[in-house]
């Protein structure tokens, strides 16, 4: 068994993650999580959103999760989000092409669709299910359409990325914020991609969670006020540069910036923020790098990317968060789709003088000239330049027609303005978050067997902040003596809203297991002395060490060791052997 069937098969066996549809066949892509792999996710995302929503001070939003199409021509996404596929001519089975030369050539989905066929011919790669010739590579577009209302009339698309919510609301967040830069707004929710034939399990889903950021900011500053902050981190880097050489470099942030390894502060900000949320989550350091996109890899939107990526034990080195910079690609292409206007004005720190040329036709002698057309020739002298203005006659083109004024018709001259702000598209920063690899990457590292007087263990050292039991309660027997007073503390407990399993059945070494696998990091266990000297034990998940505490000061003792204010051992009276 590799880690990931381990994983996995914990993860069903438990109830963190499910195939979803089993009674049905199930479906490739689509997952189910559990009674534990629910409150995980929740957890994951509790902490993001301290990441990036509290501590940054931004805004979570929700928006529908179907978007009409106008978004998606607007977006790139209809004309440009597909994949290459090739079919087996002998069975007809499905292929991502570029999957299949992965082992030949490290970022195959830079390569375009002629060079991944011929890879495909020079290096024998054939069927892998049946050994048949592969087809030539046509693109397939990932978005799951459908129809918004009956006849068919109107497409409507789920979304592929949360993004697009923050882009079409554009103008409301900016009003959200007073007319000011820079802001960031949120979204937490599912997201859908129709993949090609996906073979990773939960790796490649087709319907998964997303978590973005999208910060607007100023293009012409790309400073950040923080970045004091995290300018020490050291993080794991695989440049553009150390990918053609095939070193990472440990280097702190604000090196990265001062060598233009990351490309501003802010990118490289959201790039340290990423690292802290991850080791916070439960990743393992050893097993985390961050990966700049090579030029031809990038997204059609952006400029600068740099890919968190986690080690996994069968699948090597996965994408798990993708921080761009997406320019004003986005707001750019949205306003020519929708013709609304998604500028910010910004004051000039230093007002400019500026020569402008004002044209001033005379509509009293134009009128009588043109009739219907006079508007239109009117506005038509007014946009020629200064030497076009000077000719006689004046020409101008109107309707395709070409028209000559009298020079008399028309005065113009130049004033000077004094220019104190202008209206500009922000750049746009996003920290892309993958929830569910981020969760199975985080049960992946978590994940640890040991040896312990001749019996093995599972044990899933989740972090306190995510795990989806807090605390567990059991009673030594299954003794009504013992039973009344360990439900009681099940009670209690529950009632200062923590998550509690109770378990009374099997042995106490058992249940001990029961809960090291799924990550419980206390055990309260109620046993004669509690009943005889009010007192409880506590056990370590990761020490399997024990202390005795106070029934009375249980709640806070549990409370203040959740929160990692308080030493495990100085917690109570550490039980010897
Ligand atoms: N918003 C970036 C992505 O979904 O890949």
């Amino acid at each position: 068994m590799d880690m990931y069937e381990k994983v996995i098969e914990l993860a069903r066996r438990r109830g963190f993650i499910w195939p979803a549809f089993e009674l049905y066949g199930g479906a490739a892509g689509f997952y189910d999580y559990g009674p534990l792999g629910a409150p995980l996710k929740r957890g994951i995302e509790d902490l993001w959103r301290g990441f990036f929503v509290i501590r940054e001070g931004f805004c979570e939003i929700e928006c529908p999760t179907i978007g009409v199409e106008e978004i998606f021509k607007a977006s790139g996404h209809l004309s440009g989000f597909s994949d290459p596929l090739t079919e087996c001519k002998e069975c007809g089975e499905i292929y991502r092409a570029d999957h299949l030369i992965k082992h030949i050539i490290e970022v195959p989905d830079a390569l375009a669709d002629e060079e991944i066929y011929r890879v495909i011919k020079e290096n024998d790669v054939f069927c892998p299910e049946c050994g048949g010739d592969l087809s030539e590579i046509y693109e397939f577009n990932l978005m799951f359409k459908t129809f918004i209302g009956p006849g068919g009339k109107q497409p409507g698309y789920l979304r592929p990325e949360t993004a697009q919510g923050m882009f079409v609301n554009f103008p409301r967040l900016l009003r959200h914020y007073r007319d000011r830069l820079p802001f960031g707004a949120v979204q937490i929710g599912k997201s859908y991609r129709n993949e090609i034939s996906p073979r990773q399990g939960v790796i490649r889903l087709r319907e998964f969670s997303q978590a973005e950021a999208e910060i607007f900011i100023n293009p012409k500053d790309k400073s950040h006020p923080r970045f004091g902050e995290v300018a020490d981190l050291k993080m794991t880097l695989y440049s553009k540069e150390g990918q053609e050489r095939g070193v990472t470099e440990e280097m702190a942030v604000g090196e990265a910036v001062a060598r233009g390894i990351i490309a501003h502060q802010t990118l490289a900000y959201y790039v340290a923020r990423t690292c802290q949320f991850l080791m916070e989550a439960g990743l393992s350091k050893e097993r985390l790098r961050f990966r700049q996109h090579k030029d031809d890899e990038m997204a059609h939107y952006a400029a600068d990317c740099w890919d968190a990526e986690a080690l996994l034990d069968r699948f090597g080195w996965i994408e798990i968060v993708g921080i761009a910079d997406r320019t004003n690609y986005d707001l750019k292409s949205h306003m020519a789709q929708s013709q609304a206007n998604l500028t910010v004005y910004l004051p000039l720190d230093q007002p400019r003088r500026e020569d402008r040329l004002v044209v001033k036709p005379d509509m009293k002698k134009l009128g009588p000239l043109f009739r219907k057309e006079a508007k239109a020739v009117a506005d038509a002298l007014s946009a020629l330049p200064l030497e076009e203005l000077k000719q006689d006659p004046i020409v101008v083109i109107v309707d395709g027609k070409s028209q000559k004024i009298d020079p008399a018709l028309v005065s113009f001259e130049m004033v000077t303005e004094e220019i104190r702000g202008e209206e500009i598209v922000p750049h746009v920063i996003e920290p892309s978050f993958g929830i569910d690899r981020i969760l199975y990457s985080v049960l992946e590292h978590s994940y640890r067997e040991e040896t312990v007087e001749g019996e093995t263990r599972a044990v899933l050292a989740l972090k306190n902040r995510v795990v989806p039991i807090q605390v567990a309660v059991l009673p030594l027997m299954d003794r009504s003596e013992l039973l009344a007073p360990a439900e009681e503390i099940a009670r209690d407990l529950r009632s200062l809203d923590l998550r509690v399993e109770y378990d009374s059945s099997g042995s106490i070494g058992r249940r001990y297991r029961r809960n090291d696998e799924v990550g419980t990091p206390y055990s309260v266990t109620v046993d004669y002395e509690t009943l005889e000297e009010g007192t409880v034990t506590i056990r370590d998940r990761d020490s399997m060490s024990q202390i005795r505490v106070v029934r009375a000061d249980l709640a806070d003792k549990i409370q203040a060791l959740l929160a990692g204010e308080m030493e495990f051992l100085e917690a109570g009276t550490p039980l010897s052997g």
